[in-house]
């Protein structure tokens, strides 16, 4: 089969693309188990992009319960080098408004340690290199997607929280982050963004804003229903800027994030196991 150069995650509420012409799905297994769903690969844009819902279709997995192992290997498996992964957000700050874009450049991980998030250990020890937890050279792609077609605002750069979930945050925890300088609160950038980037693959995050989290005096807590209305009324902004993305990407460029594990193993050669 032809590589696919271009991956794209997609969040709540975006499980496939309707442009995406010539679709057809397949069906991958990894070491790490099934993906969350099909790969639905298609044309967009002139050119064959792979399409994975992050939650599986029907929403079928929590924020803690995606594989994100076998999503990442699955779509490294189609010989991928670019992944878009697009989350849901809640707002941690008054100008990023519920139907605004955020491209984070930045990240705080604050999952609870029950996702598995490396590929590496049992005999392999391996330290990537995450200080830019997202490629800034495909994110400023996105943001040049974003800024050209998605007709909402957009914001260049952000900390992007990741909590463990499923619940939503206490105010407490809301005013902690905040504190902290987090732009942005989700459940799922990682260990995404980890695991790409052991994998080699330059990846980027698009965000829709679609609530104010708990802090704000003038809004109301956040809940499953805001967050899914919001996104029902803003995905084509989101579909919008992938559109937009694909023709920006040279499928030939190379990217530090493409060479992650040039200085990241540790264990000597002739110990790690054919
Ligand atoms: N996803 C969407 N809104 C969220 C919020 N407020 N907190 C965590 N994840 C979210």
């Amino acid at each position: 089969m032809e590589p696919i150069s271009i991956g794209i995650i997609g969040g709540s509420g975006l499980y496939a693309m309707e442009a995406l012409t010539d679709r057809s799905e397949i069906q991958l297994t990894t070491p790490f188990g099934d993906p969350s769903d099909a790969v639905i690969v298609g044309n967009l844009a002139g050119q064959r992009v792979a399409f994975l819902p992050r939650h599986g279709r029907g929403h079928r997995f929590t924020p803690s319960e995606v594989p994100y192992r076998a999503n990442i290997h699955a779509l490294k498996q189609l010989e991928v080098r670019f992944i878009l992964g697009v989350s849901a957000v809640g707002s941690l700050r008054e100008e990023l408004v519920p139907g605004h874009l955020v491209i984070p450049d930045q990240a705080i991980d604050r999952t609870k340690g029950v996702r598995p998030a490396t590929f590496f250990g049992e005999g392999v020890v391996a330290h990537v290199a995450f200080g830019e937890p997202v490629c800034p050279h495909l994110s400023a792609l996105v943001s040049k997607a974003a800024h050209a077609a998605s007709n909402t605002t957009v914001h260049d750069g952000g900390t992007y929280c990741c909590m463990e979930g499923p619940q939503f945050s206490t105010k407490a925890e809301s005013e902690l982050y905040r504190s902290w300088g987090c732009s942005i609160i989700g459940m799922t950038l990682l260990p995404e963004a980890k695991l790409a980037r052991e994998a080699e693959i330059a990846y980027a995050n698009l965000s829709l804003v679609t609530d104010y989290d708990c802090w704000h005096p003038d809004h109301d807590n956040v809940t499953a229903a805001m967050v899914v209305e919001t996104i029902n009324r803003n995905v084509a902004a989101a579909q919008n800027t992938i559109a937009a993305l694909i023709p920006l990407i040279d499928p030939a460029a190379v990217y530090p994030a493409h060479s992650a594990l040039a200085h990241a193993v540790m264990t000597a050669p002739e110990s790690i196991p054919a």
